[in-house]
């Protein structure tokens, strides 16, 4: 079993000082890959942003300072209590993502659905099928971008697990992402990718 809700409870106050200490998988990259996904983002006079499994806010916070519209989502109500503290005017969500969309946003549009480290927590086609589901929230010209732990391929991934050993973590799907781009695009998908580090990647999905 993945990380439940109860597990990132415990795990909200050292979060952010846990990956800032953290070194090598799985978050190798972390810091960069979140500053790419800022700079996909093109900022408008009100742009909306809907943050999957958006923690204590790391990939938001300064998008949120740049007046964007955040709507935040997560089980963890301890993790949204921290991102509230950073984002005091943002909308935040108790809601699993792993069930339907949340009745708040089924009716909502976002110029950008974006997610760090998170989806993983889905098996690979539950990953499309909720992938798909974002992209009946998007707004026109929308962007979906999902930046998590994900490979190029089975054989970089197993190397990774071997070198890994006993602190690879079985409970979580990540990225393969050829496998995962042939899914998407199979899912009627339009994808780009680019890998960031050994193990952290980022899809551009509209
Ligand atoms: C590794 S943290 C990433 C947090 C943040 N996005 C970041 O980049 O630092 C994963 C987050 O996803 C949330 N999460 C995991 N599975 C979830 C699910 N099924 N539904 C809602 N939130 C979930 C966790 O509570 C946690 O806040």
């Amino acid at each position: 079993m993945p990380l439940n809700e109860t597990g990132f409870n415990e795990w909200a106050g050292a979060y952010d000082e846990d990956i800032a200490k953290s070194k090598g998988y799985p978050f190798e990259g972390y810091y960069k890959v979140l500053a790419k996904v800022k700079g996909m983002i093109k900022m408008g006079e009100q742009t909306s942003i809907l943050d999957i499994g958006i923690g204590t806010g790391a990939l938001t916070h300064e998008l949120y300072k740049q007046n964007a519209q955040i709507v935040g989502l997560d089980f963890s109500q301890k993790m949204l209590d921290l991102a509230a503290e950073k984002m005091p005017k943002a909308t935040f969500i108790q809601h699993d993502f792993s069930e339907e969309l949340p009745l708040e946003i089924q009716t909502q549009k976002f110029d950008y659905i974006v997610s760090s480290y998170a989806v993983h927590h889905l098996e690979d086609d539950a990953k499309v099928i909720f992938i798909k589901k974002l992209q009946s929230i998007l707004s026109e010209g929308g962007r979906i971008i999902i930046a998590d732990i994900s490979f190029p391929d089975a054989t970089a991934q197993e190397a990774c697990k071997e070198a890994a050993g006993r602190s690879w973590d079985h409970t979580e799907y990540y990225f393969v992402a050829d496998k995962m781009i042939r899914l998407l695009e199979q899912a009627e998908l339009s994808v780009s990718y680019e890998q960031i580090s050994f193990c952290a990647g980022i899809y551009l999905i509209h």
